[in-house]
């Protein structure tokens, strides 16, 4: 099982398992983090799921949509590592990958 590192917004790093075939937000959100909103459900609609995705992954990620691209820049905390978690599958080839909820518009 891949792992994902979780940094909540006191900065503590969790680290849990999950399967592939989930994605990042669902991930963060069944391991109960709630600091992750996630209002819309995954459907790219709230940006509440708003993550700032470790530089090391980068090109592992997978293209932004001009939706999310949209709604992230709606935050006042985006920044160039800024992502929607439920617009990245979690898969394999991402074990070890480092996130950090953003901070609460
Ligand atoms: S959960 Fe709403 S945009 Fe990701």
């Amino acid at each position: 099982m891949p792992k994902l590192i979780v940094v909540n917004r006191a900065g503590e790093e969790t680290t849990v398992e999950a399967d592939s075939g989930l994605t990042v937000m669902e991930v963060i959100r069944d391991n109960g983090f709630d600091e992750l909103l996630s209002l819309c459900g995954g459907c790219c609609s709230c940006a509440t799921c708003h993550i700032h995705v470790d530089a090391a992954f980068a090109d592992k990620m997978p293209a932004m949509s001009e939706d999310e691209d949209d709604l992230l820049e709606s935050s006042d905390h985006r920044n160039e590592t800024s992502r929607l978690s439920c617009q990245i599958p979690f898969t394999d080839d991402l074990d070890g990958l480092k996130v950090t909820i953003a901070e609460e518009d």
